[in-house]
């Protein structure tokens, strides 16, 4: 360490006790994947003739499902799986995915099972193409749903008692919903929940191209691979960086969670909390990098929140959430304790003298 770092680093020690050391200050913090993408930002539309590749899959009584496509939406209003009394959960699904893919089935008939309505955004063709295109073409995508929606509230459905889940690119796909639902009606979306929401080709943008907790009146936000498919920055009202955000533990000697496994894991954390409501505690830390380094254990005075459906939307902010490595990942109270921690726990096997056993 250069004397100049050093003396840096006191100075930064007196005014704000971080600890001293930290190699990041010379070595430089991530720029994360695909920090940059060249042209992401450029205009983009979807022409009249490719809308009928936009599909709304409706999912309700018994799973039964039935697809619209962007033309014939507005029929979703008289549905028989539909009740516009009921809260409605509309879901953007990620880069290549499709709604005849696990993923957005896992929601459904969760969702389902809680009596929502639930709409499946199907935009596999505009999602599985390059990345940096698929990027861009979520923001016409956005439009396009957000004109289907003014549609069904035409018809009776509540932006009071909606709500938008994505995965991944989803997230990001959801605030295009809900700020073109915004510009249309002058209303917002109720809530807006992100898990993962991607990083690669969104990380620089300004806030106001990407998820932001003004889309919506309430966005929560989970984070699991912050560097990697997700993204570091804070998004919405209550963001949860789980066991740091940057990567999620597992049994080390089985096989390590690196980035994809990590960013993916957000999916069953989240079927865990709806199965969960009150397990998952989070713990409100100082700043991003604080819930990085878990170091928020110690604060005074302790504020925690739940995530989930039943998350406070009155105490916003960063939370740091400590799970266990396996599923159902929960800690519940014992989240808010350091020796819980999966991460240190990890790190204690060398504590314990393991390397006696194989002498
Ligand atoms: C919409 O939500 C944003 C962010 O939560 C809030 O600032 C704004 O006042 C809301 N707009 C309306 C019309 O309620
Ligand atoms: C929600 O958070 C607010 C602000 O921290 C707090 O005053 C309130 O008691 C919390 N509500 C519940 C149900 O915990
Ligand atoms: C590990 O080994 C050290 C030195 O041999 C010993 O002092 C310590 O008690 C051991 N720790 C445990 C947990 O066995």
């Amino acid at each position: 360490m250069s004397v100049r770092v050093l003396v840096l680093c006191v100075q930064v020690f007196l005014l704000f006790s971080v600890e001293c050391g930290d190699p990041r200050s010379e070595e430089g913090y991530p720029r994360g994947f695909m920090a940059v993408c060249s042209g992401s930002t450029k205009p983009a539309s979807i022409p009249r003739s490719q809308l009928k590749y936009l599909f709304f899959v409706v999912q309700g009584k018994g799973r039964s499902r039935k697809s619209y496509n962007y033309w014939d939406a507005k029929n979703i209003a008289t549905d028989p799986r539909i009740d516009l009394r009921r809260k409605t959960m509309v879901v953007a699904i990620g880069y290549l995915d499709s709604t005849s893919f696990p993923i957005s089935g896992m929601f459904a008939n969760e969702y389902e099972a809680k009596g929502y309505n639930v709409i499946l955004i199907d935009n596999q063709r505009f999602a599985t193409v390059h990345y940096y295109l698929a990027s861009r073409l979520m923001r016409p995508v956005g439009k396009h749903v957000a004109e289907v929606l003014v549609e069904l509230t035409r018809a009776g459905l509540d932006p009071t008692n909606t709500e938008l889940l994505g995965f991944s690119l989803g997230g990001q796909t959801a605030s295009y919903i809900a700020k073109n639902y915004q510009q249309m009606t002058g209303k917002n979306i109720s809530r807006i929940t992100a898990l993962e929401p991607s990083g690669p080709c969104f990380r620089t943008l300004s806030s106001q191209e990407r998820l932001d907790a003004s889309n919506a009146d309430f966005v929560q936000v989970v984070h699991t691979n912050i560097d990697g498919y997700g993204m570091s920055a804070r998004m919405g009202h209550v963001d949860f960086y789980v066991n740091g955000g940057e990567f999620q533990p597992t049994d080390l000697n089985v096989y390590p969670c690196t980035a994809t496994c990590s960013h993916f894991r957000v999916l069953s954390l989240w079927v865990s909390a709806m199965r969960n409501p009150k397990k998952f505690i989070g713990i409100k830390c100082n700043s991003i990098q604080e819930a990085r380094d878990s170091a928020c254990y110690n604060i005074v005075p302790l504020s925690t929140n739940v995530m989930g459906e039943n998350v406070n939307v009155t105490n916003q902010g960063i939370f740091y959430l400590s799970t266990d490595k396996v599923f159902p990942y929960y800690l519940g109270k014992n989240g808010l304790k350091p020796e819980y921690d999966s991460w240190r726990k990890i790190s204690n096997i060398n504590d314990g003298n393991e390397t006696e056993v194989y002498t």
